[in-house]
């Protein structure tokens, strides 16, 4: 049976095959203004590619730089400072310093330590569903704080905790417009952890962090924008990479092959089933986007995985999912990397996709496609 369509762009995020309706929009509606949504939508790849390099485009809108419920607090701090969040010259030294330490990563090494982690993590559920939601939530994580050279904590039996990516994964929950006060106030609280704890750990070691201070130092870039950013890189590790672990179990599921490379399904989902499918601009000044006169304060829903179905395009080198331009994502590879190594470590762990696939639904998101599994009894 044909499920029904999605009934907008936003309700696609989560729906079960939201994919011929994104082809539709692409190819019949590529630029244009949803009354109900108060939203232009850009759905082909040329409108996406468009819209991400339109110098008046920013990432949030020009009189929020912070969302009003975590305005004033120390979650609104923390995302204020995050170059995600942010456009303009005062943040690019920053930006360039990030990007710069990123591209050096030895993704290698990367691997070497999801794997050590992984086996430290035990398992604590028989139900292969609690341990899929848990580890996509976990392993990215850890594996970046360790990179960034932030002490994890381990129990007498040498079982690394996962606190840390609790508190992560309540921060990034707490930035969700779908986010109850409560989330918030649980956001809050982590924010506050996150940033002592980081902060603690700017100058000890020699991870990330560490080296990412250093450079912030030496071009006299404010330590407490520095030690966002560095919480900044897990928080952006946390929801969409658990996407992509996500539904590269569920393609594996399907496609019931024992013995598939997982690097490779882990790159066909990043373009078939993305973790991130859309993001937003905020436009600046008038102008004319894809020949429409767009105003001053109009918002812009970009439809990255609407992109990445357009037939009428030619294949990107790189997966629309991790967006383009100026605010691209410097984690791509990484990210790759950390959704192959926490699959193989599920798979290892005799976790079998194709039992995960019984009743399967999406968490609630308004842009990001991460299932839930549910526990089959
Ligand atoms: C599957 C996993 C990931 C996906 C799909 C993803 C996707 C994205 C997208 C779409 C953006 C751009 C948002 C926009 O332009 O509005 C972005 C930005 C960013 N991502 Fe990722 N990301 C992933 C993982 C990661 C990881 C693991 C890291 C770092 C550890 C990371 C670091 C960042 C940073 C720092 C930015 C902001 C860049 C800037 O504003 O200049 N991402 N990501």
């Amino acid at each position: 049976m044909e499920a029904i369509a999605p009934a907008d762009p936003i309700s696609a995020v989560t729906h079960s095959d939201p994919y011929p309706y994104y082809r539709a929009l692409a190819r019949s509606r590529p630029f244009h203004f949803d009354a109900s949504l108060k939203l232009w939508v850009a759905a082909s790849a040329a409108a996406v590619g468009e819209v991400l390099d339109h110098p008046d485009g920013r990432v949030r809108p020009a009189a929020q730089p912070v969302p009003p419920a975590l305005a004033g607090s120390a979650a609104g701090d923390l995302f204020g400072r995050l170059i995600r969040m942010n456009d303009g010259a005062a943040h690019a030294p920053l930006k360039a310093i990030v990007l710069r330490q990123m591209a050096a990563l030895d993704l290698a090494d990367v691997r070497v330590r999801a794997q050590t982690l992984a086996a430290a993590l035990p398992r604590v559920e028989r139900d292969d569903s609690h341990e899929a939601n848990r580890w996509m939530f976990t392993l990215p994580v850890l594996t970046l704080a360790d990179l960034l050279g932030l002490p994890l904590e381990r129990d007498a039996d040498g079982h690394v905790s996962t606190r840390v990516a609790g508190f992560v994964a309540t921060f990034a929950a707490a930035m969700s417009p779908l986010a109850s006060p409560a989330d918030v106030e649980a956001g809050v609280a982590a924010a506050r952890w996150l940033t002592q704890w980081a902060g603690d750990h700017a100058t000890d070691g020699d991870g990330l962090l560490q080296r990412l201070a250093q450079a912030a130092g030496e071009a006299d870039i404010d330590p407490a924008a520095l030690t966002a950013n560095a919480i900044g890189l897990m928080i952006q590790a946390c929801e969409a990479t658990a996407g992509l672990i996500g539904n590269t179990l569920v393609y594996l599921g399907r496609s019931g092959s024992r013995d598939a490379d997982i690097d490779a399904s882990v790159d066909l989902v990043a373009r078939i089933d993305p973790p991130v499918q859309n993001t937003r601009r905020f436009m600046a000044a008038d102008a004319t986007l894809c020949g429409q006169a767009v105003s001053a304060g109009d918002a812009v829903l970009v439809l990255l995985a609407a992109a990445a179905h357009d037939s009428t395009a030619a294949v990107q080198a790189r997966p629309w999912t991790f967006g383009a331009g100026r605010h691209g994502c410097p984690g791509d590879a990484l990210a790759r990397v950390l959704a192959a190594g926490t699959v193989q470590a599920l798979l290892a762990r005799d976790v079998r996709p194709d039992r995960l696939l019984g009743s399967l639904s999406y968490r609630p998101s308004v842009n990001a496609r991460i299932p839930n599994f549910q526990p089959i009894h």
